[in-house]
């Protein structure tokens, strides 16, 4: 498995295929295994980069990190790889990264994909909710986090029917390490707003949302796409907040025609 140390921080990240880059982020407090299905259904075709961000799953994490610092730094990673320019998406915190990119690097763009995911910054509750995360991990551990956020990550009655699912999205949240999680806490509560950023976007833009995503709603993800011109909208049945693991082959589908 290749690695890239920037800003001191060590990326690890797969690589596979040839041709058109797609870059693929996971969300919080996940690591690359969230696209590892998808990433199977687009490799015949195309160059597929899913990577670990800081701290999460094999990337090790040195110094603190911004959502924006985390655009900037993926930017040179993908440099580094000659894959410029490429797709770029992320699921939830994956898409604010995603966006984060979009605001520094649009001309190294191909094309947006963002999934599950929203352009508004944190509310102070939100805010108050990051802090309060934060110290859980710090006092309780990963395990208490991910008890407290997996009822709400899968669609609805995914919890009760689905418990493979469960298990391994339980298991890839226990091993964020709570470092880790602080960390991205604290970078999640001060990222930027990107809404005012929405409708001067140039590149295709995909929009991927979970039906029952009961944290980024297909009503947010509608806003998302009317606020930016000629934005794509897919709703996946039959999943939540993790329609990248809860229905690949929908996913994976969404993305291979838009790309
Ligand atoms: C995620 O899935 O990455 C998180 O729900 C993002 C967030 O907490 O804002």
């Amino acid at each position: 498995m290749p690695t890239y140390t920037i800003n001191a921080n060590t990326w690890s990240f797969d690589d596979a295929g040839k041709g058109t880059p797609v870059v693929l982020i996971h969300g919080f407090p996940l690591d690359r295994r969230v696209w590892a299905e998808v990433g199977r259904r687009l490799v015949d075709k195309h160059r597929v980069i899913c990577v670990d961000l800081p701290g999460f799953g094999q990337s090790t994490l040195a110094k603190p990190f911004s959502i924006a610092s985390l655009a900037s730094d993926l930017h040179q990673l993908l440099g580094h790889l000659d894959a410029l320019p490429a797709y770029v998406g992320g699921l939830s915190m994956g898409g604010y990264v995603s966006l984060a990119f979009a605001k520094q690097f649009a001309g190294d763009l191909r094309g947006l994909i963002l999934v599950d995911t929203k352009a508004a910054g944190d509310t102070a509750e939100g805010k108050a909710g990051r802090l309060a995360m934060a110290a859980l991990a710090r006092d309780k551990g990963s395990a208490a986090v991910a008890d407290q956020m997996l009822p709400k990550m899968l669609g609805a009655g995914a919890v009760q029917s689905r418990p493979q699912l469960v298990k391994q999205l339980k298991q890839i949240m226990d091993a964020c390490p709570a470092k880790t999680i602080e960390a991205a806490c604290l970078a999640m509560k001060d990222r930027d707003d990107f809404t005012a950023l929405l409708p001067g976007l140039k590149m295709p833009v995909l929009i991927v949302v979970g039906e029952t995503d009961a944290i980024t709603s297909p009503a947010v993800a509608t806003a998302m796409r009317d606020a930016i011109v000629g934005a794509r909208l897919v709703v996946i049945p039959a999943a939540g907040h993790m329609a990248p693991l809860e229905q690949p082959q929908q996913v994976g589908q969404a993305i291979a025609n838009f790309v």
